[in-house]
């Protein structure tokens, strides 16, 4: 009789095995359509019932996925969603996309992937592969997800097979998506890690396995606190520019043209998106610990969390040359977005930055082509805030324009024209105009008129 382990790598190779995703979100959705493209039955598991539906519908959600893929896709009987975990009775691998934020205290919050794999332990069976996705500390796989399903009486590595697996997905990247992306693999066991690679080898270009599953967990920590680091130090180099009147992005540009030892990074209003601002919290939670401290992570996350303060002093010397106060003061933020051209909201430091002007008296309004409503009730008082046009005819009006994301379908040079004063935290705005204030640059000198002329 044929070993467990062979029976499901046979059934990988034919694609007779039943695919499932736990988490349709911006990392599960892409995944279900590339196992279902490499012609897999892939069903997705959601607890939100809109986003099933919307799968069962063969509509898209996700800007990244064109909803052509899922419609094609689920009329050949190849995508489905459920919200009913009862479907794993009939599923061979699973891979789990569950969200992983932290708490207020900056520990991490299991919730999710405890919940998912409750769910999972329930109506798992020999044979299973399962793997995990999310991001999360090293050490999640086996000490929090293995007893789970070990108490159902199963054993990992033996009766079914357990992986982590980083995602990478970098959502609005049109040149790198999840089938070109390469992935890396750690298993439990090298039978789990053969199975993994199957699984992801049916649909990704490049799988790269590691020795175990904690080596997996690391490998996503340590690009995501590289580059929370590497945002960290540029950030602390505009404040310092800021000061010395340099123009950072100057610096950044000339130095990106040394062909080796130096990658750019560049400045901004704060971290955001579901990564950057949380992962390296995970890793340093697990670090402290162990009684280590993570000082770098720790330094990072205390310069970039400053920054949308540092924005919010800029807009008060920008109003400042016009003899105005924050106070009172019409600011319009255009892009609320964590990053240009997507609508993803998480931990966007556009939200700092109005929560921090509101509490200065300013009137927030907000632009964002992708982001009609911002929910901001809890400190907007009580009122979500809704997009306004950032149009011809309508800029005039504000006392500021503040770009926090700068989405590539906004008309800059309308907003040059018409705003009568702009803080410019991306350098959106490459020429250089007397009332537009950029973030770790020189900006224009104040006249003894108060009027702004060109430094
Ligand atoms: N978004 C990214 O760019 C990105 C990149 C790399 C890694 N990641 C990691 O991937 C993981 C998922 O992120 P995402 O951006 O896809 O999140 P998301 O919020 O877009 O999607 C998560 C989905 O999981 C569902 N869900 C939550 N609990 C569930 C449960 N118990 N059972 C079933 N479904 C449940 C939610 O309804 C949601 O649809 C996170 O750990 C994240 O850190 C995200």
């Amino acid at each position: 009789m044929a070993a467990a382990v062979d029976i499901l790598r046979d059934k990988i190779r034919s694609r007779k095995a039943r695919a499932g995703v736990v988490g349709l979100g911006y990392v599960g959705l892409p995944l279900a359509v590339e196992l279902a493209k490499a012609g897999f039955h892939a069903t997705g598991i959601d607890l939100d019932e809109r986003k099933v539906q919307s799968v069962n519908d063969g509509r898209s959600y996700i800007p990244d996925v064109p909803t052509a893929d899922v419609q094609a896709l689920h009329a050949k009987g190849l995508l489905d969603a459920t919200t009913d975990f009862a479907v794993v009775k009939d599923l061979d691998t699973i891979n789990i996309c569950v969200p992983t934020p932290l708490r207020k205290t900056k520990d991490p919050d299991m919730s999710y992937i405890v919940s998912a794999v409750e769910g999972i332990a329930k109506y798992l069976h020999p044979g299973m592969l399962i793997i995990l996705e999310s991001t999360t500390y090293p050490g999640t796989t086996d000490e929090v997800v293995q007893p789970m399903l070990e108490a159902t009486g199963l054993k990992a590595g033996v009766d079914f097979y357990l992986a982590f697996s980083p995602e990478r997905v970098d959502p609005g990247n049109p040149t790198f998506q999840t089938h070109n992306v390469p992935k890396v693999v750690g298993g439990f066991t090298p039978n789990c890690s053969m199975l993994a690679k199957e699984l992801y080898g049916s649909a990704i270009e490049t799988i790269v396995p590691v020795s175990s599953t904690r080596v997996a967990e690391m490998v996503k920590l340590l690009e995501n606190t590289f580059r929370a680091v590497n945002i960290g130090l540029v950030n602390e180099l505009a404040l310092m520019c800021d000061r010395m009147n340099i123009d950072v992005w100057e610096v950044v540009d000339a130095a990106r043209t040394k062909p080796f030892g130096f990658m750019a990074f560049y400045p901004g209003p704060g971290l955001g998106g579901h990564c950057i601002p949380i992962d390296p919290f995970y890793l340093s939670w697990k670090a402290k610990q162990t009684g280590f401290d993570p000082r770098f992570i720790e330094l990072a996350g205390h310069i970039n969390a400053g920054m949308p303060h540092y924005v919010a002093d800029k807009v008060a010397d920008a109003l400042n040359t016009r003899r105005k106060a924050v106070n009172g003061s019409n600011i319009l933020i255009a892009g609320v977005a964590y990053k240009r051209d997507i609508d993803d909201m998480r931990e966007s430091p556009a939200m700092d930055v109005m929560g921090l002007l509101l509490a200065r008296g300013a009137k927030i309004a907000y632009a964002d082509p992708y982001v009609p409503v911002v929910h901001a009730r809890e400190w907007s008082g009580g009122y979500d805030l809704h997009a306004v046009d950032m149009t011809r005819g309508q800029i005039a009006q504000y006392d500021c324009v503040v770009v926090i994301t700068d989405h590539r379908t906004f008309d800059y040079q309308t907003l040059v024209a018409e705003a009568d004063l702009i803080v410019d935290t991306r350098n959106a705005i490459k020429e250089r105009h007397p009332h537009v204030f950029r973030l770790g640059a020189p900006h224009a000198a104040h006249s003894t008129e108060g009027k702004a002329v060109i430094a």
